[in-house]
């Protein structure tokens, strides 16, 4: 174990470029929103000052309107498509003038990282000052999420594009891409020349991504205009559970550090309402879980995917229907032969056990579901997902994600996407050292 773990801050030191982190070489050569929130809770727990570089960089890239975009291109790299020329993120009148970035966001993580650092830190008043110094910017994000993402006032923020929901090709989205006719775009993947493309989304699926991003451009990334207008537009269990967690965390620092009582009431508004909302119109009682909302067609997508596990991490859900979501967990993707948890239902003919967001094992869910399990008193499943994320990142490396079935992984050949990838490193120090 002690190899592994020193393999795993190796991974964190070669994808660090002096002030903030790549999620692996080639693939995603630039800075990730949800990427760089998960690598410093890795970095919190041998080089604190990475940990906060990383944060502050990240915060550094956001908009005047509190906005913090999903890719923050640092370099002028070559090895992905689409960059900057093609994200125009200038065309937002609010947008950062020190960074070319995208204009969507992703998972708003940042305010349970700065908890999680907090919780690793060996010198906790260090860390609080460095907390204090950088909390009122991830409140100005929370405040665009409230104000700009939730047209209908009811504690729950859309995400636009796929790529906003971190999981980036899931089967659900065919419900939406069913929906789309767009245009066969031309354009040079670049994804495909470094993994595999049994592994990665189809050229049709990208047309669909970038005409979302046309439309969005179209109309200057205004958040009015995008809720007006784009095809995509759904209310994420996942994303919502997220922003959820960040809330109390930001809550719970708040009252730490002391006088900030207004803020502190109006996250915990945002709280009270979310929270309800989240429990009201995202769990599907039929099936058991939470799923998503199409607000474009308003009507739930009635899919089981990791991500319907998610609101456990911020501790929504009643004792009862806990119980009743761990017990699907466990029929549908919990058998002897496979791994926690495939990222989509195993038992649908949309589940795919090889691509991406169609079916593996991704570390950053595991963690979340880890702690999720923990938090809620499922003690033996918690210990279950550890041990599984353990087993798979032994068996095959520091991958980006995983095949959920067992017989998969008995030559060593069951990670696919990016090699040496870092959230994947940094959650395995987290998931050890506890
Ligand atoms: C990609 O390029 O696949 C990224 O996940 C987009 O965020």
């Amino acid at each position: 174990m002690k190899d592994l773990q020193n393999n795993a801050i190796t991974v964190l030191n070669n994808n660090w470029k002096d002030k903030f982190s790549i999620p692996c070489a080639k693939l995603y050569p630039f800075q990730w929103f949800w990427d760089s929130g998960l690598i410093a809770i890795g970095f919190a727990h041998f080089d604190m000052p990475k940990a906060e570089k990383e944060i502050e960089t990240l915060l550094d890239a956001q908009w005047s309107n509190g906005f913090i975009p999903h890719i923050i291109f640092h370099t002028e790299s070559d090895s992905y498509f689409p960059g900057p020329d093609f994200h125009r993120s200038d065309l937002h009148p609010q947008s950062s003038e020190k960074y070319k970035s995208t204009g969507m966001t992703q998972p708003p993580v940042t305010g349970f990282v700065l908890q999680d650092l907090y919780r690793i830190s060996k010198n906790k008043k260090a860390t609080l000052s460095f907390i204090e110094s950088t909390i009122d910017k991830v409140y100005k994000n929370h405040e665009y999420f409230y104000n700009q993402r939730d047209p209908q006032n009811e504690g729950l923020v859309y995400i636009y594009h796929n790529w906003e929901s971190g999981t980036d090709n899931s089967p659900i989205w065919d419900d939406i891409w069913d929906t789309m006719n767009p245009p066969e775009y031309t354009f040079e993947r670049r994804d495909t020349t470094h993994v595999d493309a049994t592994q990665r989304p189809s050229k049709r699926e990208y047309d669909h991504y970038l005409h979302i991003i046309e439309i969005a451009k179209q109309n200057n990334y205004n958040d009015q205009k995008i809720a007006q207008l784009s095809p995509f537009l759904i209310q994420d269990p996942l994303f919502n559970a997220v922003l959820l967690k960040s809330n109390q965390s930001l809550i719970d620092l708040y009252g730490i550090i002391g006088n900030n009582e207004d803020k502190i009431e109006q996250l915990q508004k945002w709280q009270k309402k979310g929270t309800e909302s989240i429990n009201s119109k995202l769990y599907d009682s039929e099936l058991g879980v939470y799923v998503h909302y199409d607000l474009r067609n308003e009507k739930l997508l009635r899919h089981i995917s990791s991500s319907s596990f998610t609101p456990l991490f911020a501790n929504l859900p009643s004792k009862e229907r806990a119980k009743k979501m761990v017990d699907i967990m466990m029929a549908k993707f919990g058998d002897s032969d496979q791994y926690l948890c495939a990222s989509f239902d195993p038992t649908s003919d949309r589940f795919n056990p090889k691509k991406y967001w169609r079916g593996p094992v991704w570390v950053n869910l595991n963690w979340m579901l880890y702690y999720g399990l923990k938090q809620n008193g499922f003690d033996d499943v918690a210990k279950r997902i550890k041990e599984d994320t353990i087993e798979i990142i032994k068996n095959n490396g520091f991958y980006e994600y995983f095949d959920p079935r067992k017989e998969a992984h008995k030559d060593g050949k069951a990670g696919y996407g990016g090699h040496n990838f870092s959230w994947s490193a940094a959650l395995f120090l987290d998931l050890i050292n506890q």
